[in-house]
């Protein structure tokens, strides 16, 4: 919104976060987002507070971006953060301000907000549902230049406000969708199922590939050509992870079910356990290339992050086979550009390298977990040299088969045949 051109405060409940910012940096990594950072700091038009009453009092638009993960023991979405930011704004907001929505909820959240402001904010304050639809490793473009602005409103007014507020990306076409409350919250869960049916549906195209000897990797390039099916987000592999499709599709149909309608979305389910199939196949399959035993054995994980460009270990593939292949007695080293302090985090008893070439050595199995291009242009000559025996397997189906098998190692891959 600075780098729009707007006057901002961004608010946070986290102090350590809000001084980071304010000193212009992202606490966490985002390629590009310093420098959009810096500048609209330095702008003067962008800064940072932990108080919502300052924040509120100074702005006309307010923007709930807050995180809506999915519910400790339950499918569904925990909704404490947006019902007490909710909370927190609504007495000091003015008649006349528009809280605009961004987070992922279910539907039916616009309208509950709606409510809950009519009683304790003053008269003329709106809600809009404007949902987010970027790219993490990509956010900053996919923020200034986004496919489809999509925003549920229940007057012209609101419309006119989003209007103004996206005036510079109208002005570059960007198309823009004005709808209900309930459409724009399902556009957001709508698409995100569909990025995940497509990953999974390739990802079971894979299992089928292998019981028939097939190659998963050209299948998808020779469908991909018709454009009603398309090649992106076929990528075969360790399938999906992060913050948001996995629980997306969880809480979708979690609020499907509350609606009457979880027949509609019973596929889902299936979507999930195909995804979640993928990584137990992995380590079955490093299992079988180890001749049936981890203990005593050496396995280097290449990514921790659940996708490159990205610091973001949550539900992370490759971070939970490392996991369950460490249970399952191997020395695991996990190796990643960026990701290692998260990972720590989460599993502080794992064995970290910083140094890719460091996590390789003594490697009885290398698992390439997450397509981070300096894996891409490791040498396999040169890894050969440091590894105890020469394994590969690669579930990003990105490393070049025939350059690790010339180097000596088995290369194997999820849905390829083993060569
Ligand atoms: C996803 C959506 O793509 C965004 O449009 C959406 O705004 C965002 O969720 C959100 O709801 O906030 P993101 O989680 O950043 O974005 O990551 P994706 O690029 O969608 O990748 C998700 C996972 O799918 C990654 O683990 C990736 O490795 C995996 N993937 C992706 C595949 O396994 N195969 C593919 O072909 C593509």
């Amino acid at each position: 919104m600075a780098e729009l051109g707007f006057e901002v405060i961004g608010v946070d409940v986290d102090p350590d976060k809000v001084a980071i910012l304010q000193g212009g940096h992202v606490p966490f990594y985002e390629p590009g987002l310093d420098e959009v950072l810096d500048r609209n700091i330095k702008a003067g038009r962008l800064r940072f507070s932990t108080s919502i009453q300052e924040a509120a009092e100074f702005a006309d638009v307010h923007f709930i971006c807050v995180g809506t993960p999915q519910l400790a023991g339950a499918q569904r979405a925990d909704m404490t953060q947006v019902f007490g930011s909710i909370a927190a704004l609504a007495p000091y907001l003015k008649p006349n301000d528009l809280v605009v929505g961004k987070s992922t909820v279910p539907v039916g959240t616009a309208h509950e907000i709606s409510e809950r402001l009519n009683a304790a904010a003053p008269a003329g304050v709106e809600v809009a549902w404007n949902p987010e639809f970027l790219r993490e490793g990509f956010a900053v473009e996919d923020t200034l230049r986004p496919d489809r602005l999509v925003v549920g409103v229940r007057s012209q007014r609101a419309e006119d406000i989003l209007r103004e507020v996206y005036a510079p990306l109208l002005a570059i076409n960007t198309p823009f969708l004005v709808t209900d409350f309930p459409t724009a919250e399902l556009v957001k869960v709508a698409a995100n199922s569909f990025l995940a049916t497509k990953i999974s549906f390739i990802n079971a195209m894979a299992e089928v590939c292998e019981a028939a000897g097939a190659d998963v990797t050209q299948l998808a390039e020779a469908i991909g050509y018709d454009p009603r099916i398309g090649n992106r987000f076929l990528s075969a592999g360790l399938g999906f992870g992060g913050g948001c499709l996995p629980k997306d599709i969880r809480a979708f149909m979690a609020r499907a079910g509350e609606l009457g309608a979880d027949e509609a979305l019973m596929f889902l389910r299936e979507v999930d356990q195909i995804n979640l199939r993928r990584r137990s196949h992995m380590v079955d399959l490093a299992r079988k290339t180890l001749s049936g035993e981890f203990v005593g054995k050496s396995v280097t994980v290449l990514g921790a992050a659940f996708k490159p460009n990205s610091d973001d270990v949550r539900d992370s593939p490759s971070l939970d086979v490392a996991v369950a292949v460490s249970n399952a007695g191997a020395k695991v080293k996990v190796h990643d550009p960026k990701a290692l302090e998260n990972a720590a985090r989460v599993y502080p008893n794992m064995h970290y390298e910083q140094d890719v070439m460091r996590a390789l050595e003594g490697a009885d199995l290398i698992i390439h977990g997450t397509e981070w291009t300096q894996y891409l242009e490791l040498d396999p000559v040169a890894v050969a040299k440091v590894v105890n025996t020469r394994h590969v397997i690669d579930g990003r189906n990105v490393l070049d088969p025939q350059a690790w098998r010339a180097a000596g190692f088995t290369y194997r891959a999820l849905g390829r045949p083993t060569a």
